[in-house]
């Protein structure tokens, strides 16, 4: 069987109910071959909207989770086991946004990575480096801290997704270079241990991605799929994206 390709779209804090419809109206259409996965990862208000498209090839997933497993006195969070009774497959967790605007730390990443697991979803772990750290030249040393600290310590590699964002190349239009992705997916592959299925963890590459160089970044080593932020709130740039996976 092909190995599998994930084609990831992080809508951020955009959408509404009639965009949300709209778009996961044309994404339902799409028929691609089984081994490319598809999810959107809507705003947790438009999580019932899209999860609409149950049945077809689209998966959805949360953009965040509490680390909290039992639910309680937790006001504005959402817990894996909702998200997951609202019908998500994935759940993202550290992604650079989080990290930075809310100070989340490895460990609290590696908790909701965790409770994600426990739960039955999927946790995306988040990983990358920002654009002092790259300049400063540690930049794999970095990340690799990163996904030491931050990957669940009871998971098998088949149980979670990495996705490498470098922060400098989020919602920049600046993408690294494929030799750039290619080193650091080989920095992330080298610390993964095999789980017990023997599969090995898929690693996502983010930031910038777009149509016309999706196809480019896919065909890097080591590269199993990409999260994309901006263009996946349009149709036809997202099913481009799919197209070429
Ligand atoms: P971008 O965002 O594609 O808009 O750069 C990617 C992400 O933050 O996941």
């Amino acid at each position: 069987m092909a190995q599998p390709r994930f084609i990831f779209g992080n809508w951020k804090m955009y959408g509404t109910q009639a965009s949300a419809a709209s778009l996961t109206g044309a994404l339902t259409k799409l028929t691609p071959p089984e081994h490319v996965k598809v999810a959107i990862f809507p705003p947790f208000t438009l999580l019932a909207e899209a999860g609409k498209a149950k049945g077809s090839r689209l998966a959805i997933g949360g953009q965040d989770c509490s680390e909290r497993r039992a639910e309680g006195a937790y006001t504005g969070e959402i817990s894996a086991a909702m998200l997951k009774e609202a019908g998500c497959a994935y759940v993202l967790v550290g992604h650079s946004e989080r990290r930075q605007i809310h100070q989340e730390s490895n460990a609290l990443v590696k908790r909701k990575a965790e409770a994600a697991i426990e739960a039955g979803l999927v946790p995306v772990i988040c990983v990358g480096e920002s654009a002092e750290q790259r300049q400063s030249g540690k930049h794999l040393e970095i990340v690799a801290n990163q996904v030491q600290q931050s990957l669940p310590s009871l998971a098998h590699s088949d149980k979670f997704l990495i996705a490498y964002e470098p922060v400098w190349a989020i919602g920049t239009g600046a993408v690294a270079t494929l030799a750039d992705i290619e080193e650091m997916h080989k920095t992330i592959a080298s610390l993964l241990t095999y789980g017990t299925s023997g599969a090995r963890t898929a690693i996502l590459y983010g930031g910038s991605v777009k149509a016309a160089n999706a196809r480019e970044i896919l065909s890097a080593a080591g590269v199993d799929g990409v999260l994309v932020g901006g263009a996946s709130l349009k149709a036809d740039e997202f099913s481009a994206i799919i197209a070429s996976a």
